[in-house]
């Protein structure tokens, strides 16, 4: 894979960085700037090099936010930002046109285009014509078959971002790790995570499985989960992996009645509850001390631990057991990688954010590389 330290002029030249600007916005302000500060690095390294910088992303899921906030926020990171509201056509052009070596331009939200989700050629020859040069830095978004991701590759010499070669390098080792090992993956939906713990089992010594993932798993061996969140049918490959002497579950729960899961009152509602002793109208909203006890010793022996998930309901405030893994493994030896947004945001809400050894701005995109290898948006570059 070329990066973009590998591009051979840069001084005045247009260059096009597919950017991690999708960030959390609450009241049109930027409420966790962590991927906007990963995205720093290669921006200061074109700016540095007098490349005209046009940063491209998509920001939320349905195509109706702006990223304007965005690009204010990203100012507050690096000097001479300008915004453009449109993400192709004569303002975006005109935009460009006025951009002077070492700036930075954000154009907008791509996802305002359909042709950005469906892949589409003239939508990726429009993006394309607007710069001499590719740059993909959003590893967070290479999981995905959009026009910017794969298409706009084959159009324009293309190279990785300084951010996204960090990721590669370090998912990488995350394949082959140093054993002992410990995984963790929490979250919800089997059938997003069957993949990448089938492939985990294969090199991980120990691989828990926790968050609403959890439920499956203890209802298949049989214990009452109440009215805790499961897929409708046991998945037929969760019955491999339940055999498999490496997978670790929950030995103890934190549950609330499922009428007050959602009210104020949740947390003071709260009981542990052993396995077996989930009442049918119970909610599981967290796991117990016990299995954060066993997560630590677990994570005290490891020499790698990798971590992509919360373990609890982190929306209605039960983020014990998610602080306590990361208060565990802080305290640990282990060379440390952790992934996914809500986890993220947890670890720095606790201030612990430095001592992690690697902190992957993937969620999806992680768990996709960790089950393949590869991804399709790392795939078009090396093309
Ligand atoms: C993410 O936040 O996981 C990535 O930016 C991808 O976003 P998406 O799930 O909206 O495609």
């Amino acid at each position: 894979m070329k990066i973009v330290t590998d591009i051979p002029v840069l001084e005045n030249i247009p260059v096009l960085v597919r950017a991690p600007l999708n960030v959390p916005i609450e009241n049109g302000k930027v409420t966790n700037d962590y991927r906007l500060r990963k995205a720093v690095t290669t921006v200061n390294y074109l700016r540095g090099k007098g490349a005209r910088v046009i940063l491209i992303s998509h920001i939320g899921e349905q195509g109706t936010e702006t990223l304007e906030p965005v690009a204010e926020a990203f100012g507050r990171l690096v000097p001479g930002v300008s915004f453009c509201r449109e993400s192709i056509g004569p303002a975006a052009r005109a935009a460009i046109r006025e951009l002077r070596p070492g700036g930075t331009l954000v154009l907008e939200n791509l996802r305002r285009h359909k042709g950005e989700r469906m892949n589409d050629g003239s939508f990726a020859a429009e993006l394309a014509a607007l710069a001499d040069v590719f740059v993909q830095d959003s590893f967070d978004t290479c999981h995905r078959l959009h026009a910017s991701i794969v298409s706009v590759p084959k159009l324009l010499p293309s190279y990785a971002g300084l951010e996204l070669a960090d990721e590669v390098a370090e998912l990488r080792q995350a394949l082959t790790p140093k054993r002992p090992a410990f995984a963790v993956i929490g979250g919800a939906k089997f059938s997003t995570k069957e993949a990448v713990l089938t492939s985990l089992i294969e090199d991980y010594d120990h691989v828990f499985v926790g968050g609403a993932l959890a439920n499956d798993f203890l209802k298949a061996q049989g214990y009452g989960v109440g009215k805790s969140l499961t897929s409708p049918e046991v998945p037929k490959h969760l019955l491999h992996l339940l055999d498999n002497p490496r997978l670790v579950l929950p030995i103890d729960c934190i549950v609330v009645p499922a009428s007050e899961a959602m009210g104020p009152k949740a947390r003071q509602m709260a009981r542990v509850a052993s396995l077996g002793q989930v009442n049918p109208d119970d909610i599981i909203l967290d796991h117990g001390p016990g299995t954060s006890a066993l997560l630590a010793n677990l994570a005290g022996q490891a020499s790698a631990v990798l971590w992509n998930g919360p373990l609890g309901n982190y929306e209605c405030g039960f983020t014990d057991a998610t602080l306590a893994l990361a208060r565990a493994i802080s305290a640990s030896n282990a060379h440390s990688v952790v992934g996914g947004g809500d986890t993220i945001a947890a670890i720095e809400d606790a201030g612990l954010l430095s001592c992690f050894s690697f902190i992957s701005i993937g969620g999806g995109a992680m768990l996709e590389y960790l089950a393949r290898g590869s991804l399709p948006g790392i795939d078009a570059l090396e093309r």
